[in-house]
């Protein structure tokens, strides 16, 4: 095959990153492993600084140490990461309390030429007091922005006071809503693929679609992120945010640019034609389970609740469901959606089934004709494959085969595909929100995803068991068996 090179992309504006959290998971193993690559990459200037912000009692050597550590742990070369470190610093800081605020003021305020940026990687309880304190210390200003990591609140009304609030600091063109699923590469393709190319647009609707297929699977467990994770559950911590993105880009419409809105408008469109699942339906439409004792990846593991210290608790880590679009486009066609924690694989990707033939002229002999499917695999071995319909190749009479044009982009371009971070940062320092949430989204995504968490919560059914390192529970393969169809096996 042959390898494309990639062109290395210019560098951006010099910015000062203030990362609250900066101790914290998605911060070391991240945001600032995202930030040193583009510094390889030749596209951070040397005056940007970024300053990690924690409760936490380091000063810049502590921090630098902790991140060369990460750094170099992932096999960086040891000369760039020397070089990266000296653009970090660190202020301890708690976001309600006044103290050491003068000061940090003070050092963002020694450039008042770079874009700032404020990236809020801490839990949404603190969204408000920080941006609160940013605004009385009059660090908003000019080039200011403010990145909210997901999830914003943990329903319609507490993402409603979240977004209030933040914008009594900072206008919504400030305001950067993150969701990192944006930012996956092949996420991009499918609008590269769905716009950049005649052959499909004709076929992308429910007279050609027989379904969607969109899987997150992971096998991890919670491990240390228990604590959230209880409070949160699958629905909302993958599918009110990640997967109602995927589906979204899957069917809207084609906006008239790229431009942030136009892009904007049509997610937010389709997220307003989502059916309703509430109380009457969640019962047939959605299926919630939780990991057990099992084997993930050849080894023993425990289940969810031991994994919380033998707590009780009814939080999903596994959710399937059968959503559908009440529009001209999709009317009838199911999108089939399923995300979980110790499944067997880590695979995320969407799968388009088009409809079968309309009548066979093959006899029995050749094998029956399987439908084609266009599988955009976002991790890992991101890529695009179409399955297709051709003859076995050699004598013996007419046979068919089902095998797939297979795009693997690490062999099509020979480089490892940049993490979702690493493009939704420099985004954010560009000022350019068109794979950033606005405001209206979140709400319909919350809108749509409340009244299921209430039907599960007025039912008062416990998640079904699943075995770790099972496809989770078996109710999830009967949802999709009872249509006469079947979860995709190529990622099984
Ligand atoms: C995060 C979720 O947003 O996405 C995690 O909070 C999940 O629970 C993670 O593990 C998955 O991201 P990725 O990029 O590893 O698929």
């Amino acid at each position: 095959m042959t390898v494309v090179t990639v062109p290395s992309s210019p560098p951006v504006e010099p910015f000062d990153l203030v990362i609250f959290g900066g101790t914290g998971d998605l911060a070391v193993r991240k945001l600032l492993p995202a930030l040193f690559h583009r510094y390889a990459d030749g596209q951070i200037p040397a005056a940007s600084r970024v300053v990690g912000v924690a409760r936490e009692g380091l000063d810049d050597a502590g921090y630098r140490e902790l991140v060369r550590g990460v750094l170099l742990e992932t096999g960086a070369p040891e000369d760039t990461v020397e070089a990266f470190l000296p653009q970090l610093g660190y202020r301890s800081l708690d976001a309600r309390k006044d103290e050491g605020w003068d000061a940090f003021a003070e050092l963002i305020k020694e450039q008042p030429e770079h874009v700032r940026v404020f990236y809020l990687s801490t839990s949404p309880e603190l969204f408000v007091d920080i941006c609160n304190r940013l605004g009385h210390y009059g660090l908003n200003r000019g080039e200011s922005r403010v990145v909210l990591e997901k999830p914003i609140g943990r329903d319609l009304a507490s993402a409603n006071q979240i977004n209030d609030a933040v914008g009594k600091v900072f206008g919504e063109s400030q305001t950067f809503r993150i969701d990192h699923y944006l930012g996956k590469e092949t996420v991009q393709n499918l609008i590269a693929l769905r716009f950049g190319n005649a052959l499909f647009e004709p076929l992308w609707n429910a007279g050609h679609i027989d379904h969607v297929q969109i899987t997150v699977a992971e096998t991890l467990g919670v491990g240390h992120r228990g604590a959230y994770y209880d409070r949160a559950g699958a629905l909302r911590d993958m599918v009110q945010n990640h997967i109602l993105q995927l589906l979204c880009m899957v069917a809207m419409e084609p906006p008239s640019s790229l431009a942030p809105d136009a892009v904007r408008d049509e997610k937010l469109k389709v997220l307003r034609s989502l059916k309703p699942i509430d109380e009457a339906n969640a019962g047939q439409l959605t299926v919630r389970g939780q990991y057990r004792a099992g084997v993930a990846e050849g080894e023993s593991v425990p289940g969810y609740l031991d994994e919380l210290g033998g707590i009780k608790s009814s939080t999903e880590t596994f959710v399937a469901l059968k959503a559908e679009i009440a529009n001209w486009r999709w009317a009838g066609v199911p999108f089939y959606l399923r995300t979980g924690k110790r499944l067997p694989t880590r695979v995320s990707e969407i799968v388009v089934a088009f409809k079968p033939v309309p009548h066979s002229i093959f006899d029995a002999a050749a094998g029956p004709l399987a439908q084609n499917r266009l599988v955009l695999r976002l991790q890992p071995d991101e890529g695009v494959k179409l399955w297709l319909t051709i003859k076995h190749p050699g004598p013996g009479g007419l046979r068919l085969r089902h095998v797939p044009l297979d795009m693997s982009f690490a062999e099509a371009f020979g480089v490892q595909q940049p993490d979702a971070y690493e493009r939704l940062l420099l985004d954010v320092v560009r000022g350019n929100p068109t794979l950033f949430m606005r405001r209206d989204e979140v709400e319909a995504a919350w809108r749509w995803a409340d009244p299921i968490l209430s039907a599960w919560a007025a039912s008062g059914e416990p998640p079904r068991p699943y075995a770790a390192g099972t496809w989770g529970p078996s109710a999830a393969v009967a949802l999709i068996e009872r249509d006469g169809r079947t979860w995709n096996e190529d990622s099984e």
